[in-house]
């Protein structure tokens, strides 16, 4: 299936525009990340209190869980400027000192997938991170020479799905790392329903809470949800969004119960009914499906694993008795 045709991907589509607005601003209207927003609210305070700029921040965790909207909101509670780009927009050295000479003292540069810059920029980032200075180069041949310029104290806020695939040099360089945590359902159906109250749209505890249940732990997915089955309930003639319409939008979604949409379940018959189970390497499941293995490792498996539904090993992934219930197939008897 096209990506963009999937109403539960994490990912953000070119569509979701219209989320914007929905963002918050503030750490208090920020729901849930408790953990998170407790630590954060403490050094804005201190950095604040200082006047001076903030450590840099690393956000990780799967995409859809608010790392931008988070980044937003530290710059807005610092009241100061933030400018936004990330590591593939970042081709060049001179790309990252444009933007770095520009900044004001304490400002935010929030660079999303900051694990896709290229080796060359990053090392540029290692002294502006540190010094807060650039070393550039200025002539060819014998008669280079290395030349320094100031920066402006800032605060680098770094996102990306994989703290994995970080150089240690570069994660070493970030003074507070926060990791986002899928979030609960009861977390998610106030983000629906304080969503719904922006949007205009009428809907009940019920239908808040089913929404919520299928939403993958994913306030981006909870709010791409919400959006269809208020279509659904207009044609329907409805003017609330209860459990029923919920319901029946959302199986016609093919979101089931779980929140799993279709490509979710190919993954896992593809690991049972063509591996026998697995162990199976990843490259080999993307091919079988068609998928880019980024794709697969980053916006499908965090959520299949976090529900148990797979393993991943050192030789493979695995399905587990788990997924055999799920999938409604008797699991395999062990050998002795
Ligand atoms: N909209 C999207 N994510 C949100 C969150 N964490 N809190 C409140 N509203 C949101």
């Amino acid at each position: 299936m096209n990506q963009e045709d999937r109403v539960i991907m994490g990912q953000e589509q070119s569509s979701d525009t219209w989320q914007y607005s929905l963002r918050p601003r503030q750490l208090s209207e920020y729901i849930g990340q408790e953990q998170v927003k407790k630590n954060m609210s403490v050094f804005i305070k201190a950095a604040a209190e200082r006047k001076e700029a903030l450590d840099h921040v690393l956000l990780f965790g799967p995409p859809g869980l608010g790392k931008t909207t988070l980044a937003n909101i530290i710059a807005n509670e610092l009241n100061v400027n933030i400018r936004i780009t990330s590591g593939p927009a970042i081709e060049r050295q001179g790309d990252l000192a444009a933007i770095l000479t520009n900044l004001g003292d304490n400002d935010v540069l929030f660079i999303d997938e900051i694990h896709r810059l290229s080796k060359t920029v990053e090392e540029v980032l290692y002294s502006a991170m540190e010094d807060f200075a650039l070393d550039i180069i200025i002539g060819k041949g014998p008669s280079a020479r290395s030349v320094r310029l100031d920066l402006p104290r800032f605060t680098l806020i770094g996102a990306t799905t994989r703290a994995g695939a970080i150089a240690a040099p570069l994660r070493d360089r970030f003074g507070v790392l926060c990791r986002l945590e899928f979030y609960q359902s009861h977390e998610l159906k106030l983000i629906i329903s304080r969503a719904a109250e922006i949007l205009g749209v009428n809907i009940d505890q019920e239908g808040a809470n089913e929404i919520a249940r299928r939403s993958r732990g994913t306030p981006r997915v909870a709010n791409r949800l919400l959006k269809r089955v208020r279509d659904f309930a207009q044609v329907f003639g409805s003017t609330e969004i209860t459990r029923e319409i919920a319901e029946e939008a959302l199986g016609r979604l093919e979101v089931d119960n779980l929140g799993l949409d279709r490509s979710d379940r190919r993954i896992l018959e593809t690991i049972v009914k063509t591996f026998g189970g697995g162990p199976v390497g990843i490259e080999t499941i993307a091919a079988a499906i068609s998928e880019e293995t980024d794709t697969l490792e980053d916006v499908y498996e965090p959520y299949l694993m976090q529900l148990g539904l797979l393993q991943r090993t050192p030789r493979g992934r695995m399905a587990t008795s788990e997924t055999y219930r799920y999938l409604n197939l008797p699991a395999p008897v062990k050998e002795k």
